[in-house]
């Protein structure tokens, strides 16, 4: 699979016949998640700063959607008001075609940071929200063990926080979004913390998950490849103001892995990806006029 750099890579959105056929299924399939015309400003100093205008997506079941763009171009604003954590400006959102707003068990959240309750046990952690929407203390325990033998930490059900890895915390925070079985999983850059070999090792356990666990997924980050290996479909947002510069259909076939890294589907998406988040700058000398702006007149170079 590996692609020599003598052949011109093909075009990202060439598809072979499975992968085509992978997004003709995906699209059949009803849209869980629609945001329509979703806009956000802040106040600012010098008058109303837009975070994000415009923006328009569907998301179908069992769909997993990354969303990039570089720092500053809205990627948490928009995920923490598809959570419920905060409110547009304008447009809508629609869960499973009905107009939603604020947090709702139906729309998981895993952060970044590590969020979980330090005074409480694995097993306790995921079984809180249970409660709290009413389950009984035997069945919110049953359902937890569930979601923590999926996560692989059946054998730290009783731990604490204090007492995990950072990619094990996360695998809690996952278990714990997923417990009261919400129809879209949102996680905003939760590899992001951990370092490169848990990165990769939780990038293929969530795929794996999400294979086996009937859940939509809208996961932000800003690393290209994590993107290209994750998604169905890609967000690149463009900033200032926050708005869809293009959506890509991954053409890497399924199941992914770390080994399609240097696939040539993989390095033509790496590199479509690259043109839009990473413009090329060019060289001041091609454009500027040359000013001597030294008086000292020793070459530097
Ligand atoms: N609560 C807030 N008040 C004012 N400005 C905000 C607030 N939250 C975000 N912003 C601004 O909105 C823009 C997008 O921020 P954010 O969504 O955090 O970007 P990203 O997650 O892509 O790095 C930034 O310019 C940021 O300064
Ligand atoms: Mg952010």
């Amino acid at each position: 699979m590996s692609h020599s750099t003598s052949e011109p890579l093909p075009d990202y959105r060439t598809q072979d016949p499975a992968v085509a056929a992978r997004f003709a299924k995906i699209k059949e399939r009803p849209v869980v998640l629609e945001i329509d015309r979703l806009g956000r400003q802040f106040p600012g100093e010098h008058g109303p700063v837009t975070a994000l205008r415009d923006i328009s997506l569907q998301i179908h079941r069992r769909e997993f959607v990354c969303v990039i763009g570089p720092s500053g171009c809205g990627k948490s604003t928009l995920i923490r008001i598809i959570a419920g954590l905060d409110d547009p400006t304008s447009g809508r959102m629609l869960v499973d075609g009905k107009e939603t707003s604020g947090p709702c068990p139906e729309r998981g959240m895993v952060f970044q940071g590590y969020t979980l309750f330090p005074w409480l046990t694995v097993k306790r952690n995921v079984m809180f929200g249970l409660e709290m929407d009413g389950m009984s203390s035997a069945q919110a325990e049953s359902e937890a063990r569930q979601w923590i033998d999926l996560v692989g930490l059946r054998k730290f059900a009783e731990n604490y926080p204090h007492q995990l890895s950072g990619g094990m915390k996360q695998r809690v925070a996952i278990a714990r979004a997923l417990a009261p079985n919400p129809r879209v999983l949102l996680m905003d850059e939760p590899f992001g913390a951990l370092d490169a070999q848990t990165r990769a090792q939780m990038q293929s356990h969530l795929l794996e998950i999400w294979r086996n666990v009937d859940v939509t997924i809208l996961f932000i980050t800003h690393d290209l490849d994590e993107a290209i290996l994750l998604a169905d479909r890609i967000v690149v947002l463009k900033a200032h103001p926050g708005e869809i510069q293009e959506i890509i259909e991954v053409p890497v076939p399924r199941p992914r892995s770390l080994a399609q890294l240097q696939s040539p589907e993989f390095q033509a998406t790496r590199r479509r990806l690259d043109e839009l988040i990473h413009p090329k700058v060019h060289a001041p000398s091609d454009h500027l006029p040359i000013v001597r702006l030294t008086q000292i007149g020793d070459d530097v170079e």
